[in-house]
């Protein structure tokens, strides 16, 4: 089997690396282009991957073809290589916006799967949701979730709105993490302590916490109610954040995102 990234950008060389783990791919399946010399050069010194700068050597090759270029290139890119494409081949978009309707009408094919990444694949531990069209077969998905799962994790989703929402939830969450990491460390600092301690107590409390929530079954609830006691400084900073309706505003901050993507999605 052989796989062709297109892009090899952030998100197209952090798939093209995490797919040189998978068993399904042995050393030279990965091939890879762009456009850009300066970005080939930079995937030559990779020894698993090919590089390939002309659409013609690489596209008829491809069992899966992974599209990592940004939304506005889709176009363009589509028209083309439709005429290189064959209908057995499986096209996986990690394109925002994207929708496989317009995949299909632009590339004439059937196999479309559209994927929904998030920056941390780049550490191995990202998560992609996906949406495959009905001609992808059960096996095909298994080896398709096996290719996203080399970054992480995936969940396959039934309805391509879900991806519009893993946007607003996963696609996006990252930024939301940093942003309440970026508000306790300037909290630390103004009481006094330096910006690396504030890191190390900030990010610390990050890895400990979500390592408390994977090995249980509890909800984050049930931990707020574990970690605060009555009239205890915890219930204090907990019922400032109630009264201060961070809840919500956290919820309407994720469907800014869900909104935004299906707006931009409508460009396209
Ligand atoms: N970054 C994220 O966290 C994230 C999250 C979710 C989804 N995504 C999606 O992932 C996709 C890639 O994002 P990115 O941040 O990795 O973009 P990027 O770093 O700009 O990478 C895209 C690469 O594709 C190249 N390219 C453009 N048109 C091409 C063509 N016709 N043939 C070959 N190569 C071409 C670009 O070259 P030039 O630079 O020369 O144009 C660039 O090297 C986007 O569609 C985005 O919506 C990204």
């Amino acid at each position: 089997m052989k796989v062709l990234v297109i892009g090899a950008g952030n998100m197209g060389l952090t798939y093209a690396q995490g797919m040189s783990k998978s068993k399904l791919l042995k050393k030279k399946n990965i091939m890879v282009l762009d456009k850009s010399d300066e970005k080939l050069e930079e995937v030559d010194q990779i020894s698993y991957f090919d590089a390939y700068s002309e659409l013609h050597e690489c596209v008829p090759q491809a069992d899966i073809i992974f599209i990592a270029v940004k939304p506005y290139h889709a176009e363009p890119l589509f028209k083309k290589i439709s005429s290189l494409v064959t209908s057995d081949q499986i096209v996986i978009s990690i394109m925002a916006g994207i929708t496989i309707k317009t995949i299909k009408s632009l590339l004439g094919l059937q196999k479309i799967v559209r994927a929904m990444p998030n920056l941390p694949a780049k550490v191995g531990e990202g998560v992609t949701s996906y949406v495959a069209s009905s001609k992808v077969s059960r096996l095909e998905m298994i080896v398709v979730e096996s290719l996203l799962d080399t970054t992480g994790k995936s969940i396959q989703v039934n309805n391509e709105n879900l991806i519009d929402a893993s946007t607003g939830i996963s696609g996006s969450g990252p930024a939301y993490v940093f942003y309440f990491m970026q508000s306790m460390m300037e909290a630390a600092q103004q009481m006094g302590f330096t910006r690396n301690e504030s890191k190390v107590l900030v990010s610390q409390t990050f890895t400990g916490a979500v390592e408390l929530f994977n090995q249980s079954d509890l909800s984050p609830n049930s931990w707020m109610e574990k970690v605060a006691s009555k009239g205890g400084t915890t219930r204090a900073a907990l019922d400032s954040m109630e009264d201060n309706n961070v809840n919500e505003l956290i919820k309407d901050a994720a469907f800014a995102a869900f909104n935004k993507a299906i707006e931009l999605g409508k460009n396209y």
